[in-house]
């Protein structure tokens, strides 16, 4: 999972889901999710529909009857990364010649028809608008034909699809709340993979999230590219919202009404949400954390760079002023909050006084947490077609190393001072180094981990005493 991967350069590799047994189902389903939390959440609607037509997931390949990649095309990496995989499969489908492997997600959109040219083991495409089709498109490739379908849409949210919860011990999980992007950071694919903007209908939002808390989960995280951006209008896209009757554009909920929504429906319930865009983020926002505890005080707020130049050259729609004034207003208003970042590094034309300033931004800001990448060209982007990738290799890698090496300070340093002091965990696993220990977060998502004690189970909260600190983690125990 991405929180538990501490500060990379790289997309979130796969991970086969363990076997869900559905009654009666008799197919097997191999599914790896790659990259952000989206394509792990898009993979639990996946399941859900192929589920319906008799598959369970199973993490053992050579039982499969079908594999199905969920893939990230944000940087070349992740790229590289499934294609490897992918070569992994040949011996496989040598062995069971009516195996069928398909891509699903951002790569499938990206490369469309080529990806079946290009890779002769794979049969089937789909991009992330289109998985309701799956059972169609399964059928052409039974039938001995490769299958593909890459609409977007503007409508599509899977709004009434019932995840299987894949991911998360039965005690987190994830709901997406919006799909698409129309930002267009000069430097990202996303908005040409995932489409338009659009939100979810609120209604099934606190449906599944009541559902959930029924189930037994103790932490829901709303999810979405842009969630700050989070506008019901009665459905449709983001964009032809200006279009909406003028009733329709008086009763639109915003995201912070979404959270305040959710916030009471599930009162004990710990609510979390990612991404946030800086520019699309309302003090509201901060302010309903303020009023309700069961709002986790953390926000992940990608800056990209601490250079004006640098974010107007990335079209991010605010300044490096504008920025710290948010997170000073959000300290003033939560006053115990943390923040994460994305840097970027090695963007076009990035001087050596661009990044100082992306430096010194860090140490301003503080963030507990960072994830730090070094820039990656992408096909088709207004990067690509505008602006040369005119920064060597070793000075980003140098950079990048910069970044992450003070990221682990001021890690280092925040996580002090959490320590001498009483936080509330909820216990989600066991800790990998020592099956004695438990593992868990408090509100600020820091990773904590802690002695068991007798009747303590998954899924509960706990208030231990912090008394010390590694990088990334605060050791506590409990106290009489
Ligand atoms: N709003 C999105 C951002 C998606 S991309 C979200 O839900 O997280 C995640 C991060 O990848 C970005 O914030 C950026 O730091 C990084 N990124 C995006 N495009 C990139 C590229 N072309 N090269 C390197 N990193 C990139
Ligand atoms: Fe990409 Fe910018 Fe949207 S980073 S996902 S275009 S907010």
């Amino acid at each position: 999972m991405l929180q538990e991967k501490k500060y990379i350069d790289e997309t979130r590799q796969g991970e086969a889901y363990a076997g869900k047994e559905i009654k009666g189902n008799t197919k097997k389903l191999f599914l790896e999710s790659y990259g952000c939390q989206m394509n792990f959440s898009d993979s639990e609607i996946v399941a859900s529909i192929l589920s319906d037509i008799g598959y369970n997931t199973t993490t053992k390949v050579e039982e499969a009857d079908l594999i199905l990649l969920n893939t990230c095309s944000v940087r070349e990496k992740a790229e590289q990364t499934v294609r490897m995989r992918l070569s992994q499969f040949k011996k496989q489908k040598e062995y069971n010649p009516s195996l069928t492997v398909g891509v699903l997600g951002c790569m499938a959109e990206r490369l469309k028809t080529k990806l079946l040219e290009e890779e002769q083991l794979v049969d089937l495409v789909v991009g992330p608008d289109a998985y309701r089709d799956l059972p169609n498109l399964l059928r052409e490739t039974q039938e001995g034909r490769d299958a593909i379908n890459v609409m977007l849409s503007k409508e599509e949210t899977y709004a009434d699809i019932s995840p299987v919860r894949l991911s998360g011990s039965g005690v987190t999980a994830f709901v997406t709340i919006t799909r698409g992007c129309d930002n267009m950071c000069t430097f990202c694919i996303v908005p040409f993979t995932r489409g338009r903007e659009r939100s979810r209908d609120p209604h099934s939002i606190i449906k599944e999230c009541q559902e959930l808390w029924n189930n037994g989960y103790k932490e829901v995280t709303l999810l979405g590219q842009n969630v700050d951006s989070y506008l019901w209008y009665g459905g449709g896209a983001k964009k032809d919202f200006t279009k909406a009757s003028p009733m329709q554009q008086a009763t639109a909920l915003h995201f912070a009404h979404l959270l305040e929504m959710v916030a009471q429906a599930v009162p004990q319930m710990r609510i979390r949400f990612a991404t946030s865009n800086p520019q699309d983020m309302s003090i509201d926002v901060f302010k309903m954390m303020a009023k309700y505890p069961n709002i986790c005080r953390y926000v992940h707020l990608p800056i990209q760079s601490g250079s004006d130049a640098m974010l107007r050259a990335m079209n991010r729609q605010h300044t490096r002023q504008q920025y710290l004034d948010l997170i000073k207003e959000a300290k003033l208003i939560v006053p115990d909050i943390a923040f994460s970042q994305d840097i970027m590094v090695g963007f076009s034309g990035e001087t050596e006084a661009d990044h100082q300033d992306t430096l010194s931004l860090m140490k301003e800001v503080e963030y507990d947490y960072g994830y730090m990448f070094a820039y990656s060209e992408r096909p088709g982007t207004p990067a690509h077609k505008k602006m040369p990738d005119n920064i060597p290799d070793e000075v980003k890698k140098r950079r990048l190393q910069e970044v992450i090496d003070l990221q682990g300070e001021l890690s280092s340093a925040r996580m002090k001072t959490y320590v001498g002091k009483y936080h509330e965990v909820l216990i989600d696993g066991e800790s990998k180094k020592n099956k004695n220990q438990w593992k868990g977060r408090n509100s600020q998502n820091v990773v904590v981990v802690f002695d068991k004690k007798q009747g303590e189970k998954l899924g509960d909260f706990v208030t231990v005493f912090a008394y010390d600190s590694t990088r990334g983690t605060l050791l506590a125990r409990h106290e009489a």
